[in-house]
């Protein structure tokens, strides 16, 4: 098949270059030039496991490019793919600008074409964008209708950290479609994914997404007020509460007597609470959009509030014990989470901006995130982007870790007397460390 993505950010490119590793003829579009020009060169703009070398692959295969227009290829083309972004606006609701220049553009390109081509929305976009905002502009701009053109929606459950692989290998592929044609191209293109394929209407497909995304996000932050309880108690540790419920055979059953540990369970743990681009915003979404179509989002509202006193829990803790001014602090982990070099809504942006309001000196951290945090948090006299952290350790009077990356684990065996160490994400031993004191979410610190 001929395929057109549009946006080349985490999704569209994963997307793309899947789709081209399976021999279709891929074109990858995005606005901004240098993105578009690097793609070419078989530069990746973010990291991901296995992506460069892919590029690289599917760029001398001849199956990929990107470019900065569909212009080149609208003639020849079978689907057109949207993986535009869809932020957050300030009061929580979802920004389709993209989505809506995107469709506006695609009308235009289309409206002189005789050839049927199926528009799929892949970013996350509330239940009716697809089969009345992005339909209504489409055929506004295409001066067609539904049907002279096809329209479907594919939302997207790959993960940072292990794109490429989700992406290949899905738990399951939904396929929302608004027309018989649109949902054998669809099937069509899937055919040899080994996985379940679910076929509903467009809206459905996108409140599965968020269904899913605010589910996993519950999870998380269910966990962390009952760490608040935990806290507050003292002599519990929540990790070994989490345990004990981990073997409850409903989230971890036994095949053939082992144990599974299904994923499922990495988001029965307390930390610092989640971030990134999806489940912050998508969780705010569906509250407004919740809230607008007449229902209290009571549980939904609520995630976001446990979500986003966690960063803040961290600094309370530590000024039961110390006292910040004068002291050098070390932050090691800035991603939201390992694998990853996206830092859109990670914890560490909020502890670093409200260590910044203390009299102290911060050295940062992270194996691969460094460029974007510093993008994200500005220049700083207070601040110091190191790469070297072991040697920052015995420098250090506050040892904070953010993201599990397993370099952290090298702590266990280091000298770390007189420190404090505030393991937010349980990266160590603690009944190994020899510190001042060891500190963790979920303990009474
Ligand atoms: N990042 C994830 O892990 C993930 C997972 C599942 C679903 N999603 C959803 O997928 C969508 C895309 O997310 P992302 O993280 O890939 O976004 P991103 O911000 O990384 O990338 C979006 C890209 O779209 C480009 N773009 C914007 N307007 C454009 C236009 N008019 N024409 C061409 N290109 C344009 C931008 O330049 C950017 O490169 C979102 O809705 C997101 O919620 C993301």
């Amino acid at each position: 098949m001929k395929i057109i993505v549009i946006g080349t950010g985490y999704v569209g490119l994963i997307t793309g270059l899947g789709f081209s590793s399976l021999n279709h003829q891929v074109t990858c579009v995005d606005i901004n030039e240098k993105v578009v020009e690097k793609l070419n060169k078989g530069i990746p703009t973010f990291f991901e496991k296995g992506l460069e070398d892919l590029l690289k692959k599917e760029l001398s295969s001849g199956r990929f490019k990107a470019n900065t227009n569909l212009k080149e290829d609208i003639q020849e083309v079978d689907l057109i793919f949207i993986a535009v972004g869809t932020p957050s606006l300030n009061n929580g609701k979802i920004d389709l600008s993209f989505i809506k220049t995107v469709s506006e553009t695609i009308g235009k390109e289309i409206k002189n074409i005789d050839r049927f081509i199926s528009i799929i929305v892949k970013s996350t976009v509330l239940p009716k964008t697809t089969d009345t905002l992005v339909r209504e502009i489409i055929e506004d701009f295409s001066e067609k209708e539904l049907g002279e053109f096809g329209l479907g929606m594919n939302p997207e459950f790959l993960r940072e950290g292990s794109a490429l692989e989700d992406f290949m290998n899905p738990d399951r592929i939904i396929i929302g479609f608004e027309d018989i044609k649109t949902k054998k191209s669809l099937a069509n293109l899937y055919e040899s994914w080994d996985c379940e394929k679910i076929f509903v209407n467009t809206r459905t497909a996108e409140l599965i997404k968020y269904t899913n995304n605010g589910f996993l996000a519950l999870l998380i932050s269910a966990t962390n007020e009952i760490a608040k309880i935990s806290s507050s108690i003292g002599n519990i540790d929540i990790k070994e509460v989490m345990h004990g419920v981990h073997l409850d055979k409903r989230w971890n059953p036994k095949v053939n007597n082992k144990r599974v540990y299904p994923k499922i369970i990495d988001y029965l743990e307390a930390g610092c609470g989640f971030g990134g681009s999806c489940f912050p915003k998508d969780v705010k979404a569906l509250i407004k959009y919740g809230e607008e179509n007449g229902n209290d989002m009571k549980i939904f509202r609520n995630i976001i509030e446990i979500n986003n006193d966690q960063p803040k829990t961290i600094i309370r803790d530590l000024s039961k014990v110390t006292s910040f001014e004068d002291k050098n602090i070390l932050i090691l982990g800035l991603a939201f989470k390992p694998g990853t070099d996206d830092v859109r809504e990670s914890p560490a942006i909020a502890v670093v901006k409200e260590l910044l309001k203390k009299d102290i000196k911060i050295f940062l951290h992270d194996p691969i995130a460094i460029i974007n945090f510093k993008k994200e948090i500005g220049a700083n006299s207070k601040i110091k982007f190191i790469n070297n952290w072991l040697d920052q350790v015995s420098k250090s009077a506050i040892i904070i870790i953010l993201t599990k990356w397993e370099e952290y684990e090298k702590l266990n065996y280091s000298n770390l007397s007189g420190k404090i160490i505030y393991d937010a994400r349980r990266v160590l031993s603690k009944e190994k460390l020899y510190c001042r004191k060891y500190m963790s979410i979920g303990l009474q610190n």
